[in-house]
């Protein structure tokens, strides 16, 4: 993977958008595993949707922020996006597998994922994160 720290300049779009799933991870509700995940995606004409992971007492429904993003932008008339940030605490944030699906059906593959990798903010290609994603042809 070629992560590439996100530097002030000439990054500044993409921090900026890292700062909006900052505040959207005040609005996470996870109360169960007190984990709060904040995601904004943004989309090819520049809208910015955010949302944080939204949990349940039944643990299998809860949804994490990144496609929580995704699909309130889907609902809101969006559909093409080429970039997404992810915020959460110190650590590492990466989507977790089936995020990245989801993520690789509405992003060209040279889309933008920004994330904490330990103590940097890193900046990679959807490509990186799911080299081969689920795509079987037409009709299959
Ligand atoms: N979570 C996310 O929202 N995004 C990620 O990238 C990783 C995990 C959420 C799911 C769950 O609510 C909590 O973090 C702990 O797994």
């Amino acid at each position: 993977m070629t992560a590439h720290r996100v530097h002030a300049a000439p990054a500044d779009d993409l921090r900026s958008l890292h700062q909006a799933a900052e505040a959207a991870r005040t609005h996470a509700y996870a109360p169960y595993s007190g984990f709060h995940v904040g995601a904004a995606v943004r989309t090819t004409d520049g809208c910015v949707i955010t949302a944080g992971n939204v949990e349940n007492v039944v643990y299998g429904s809860t949804m994490c922020a990144e496609r929580a993003a995704i699909f309130r932008a889907i609902a809101e008339g969006h559909t093409r996006f080429d970039a997404i940030a992810i915020a959460g605490p110190a650590g590492t944030i990466s989507p977790c597998g089936a995020c990245r699906q989801v993520l690789a059906e509405f992003m060209a593959p040279s889309a933008t994922v920004i994330f904490p990798l330990d103590t940097d903010l890193v900046s990679v290609r959807l490509s990186e994160l799911l080299p081969h994603p689920f795509d079987p042809p037409p009709g299959a």
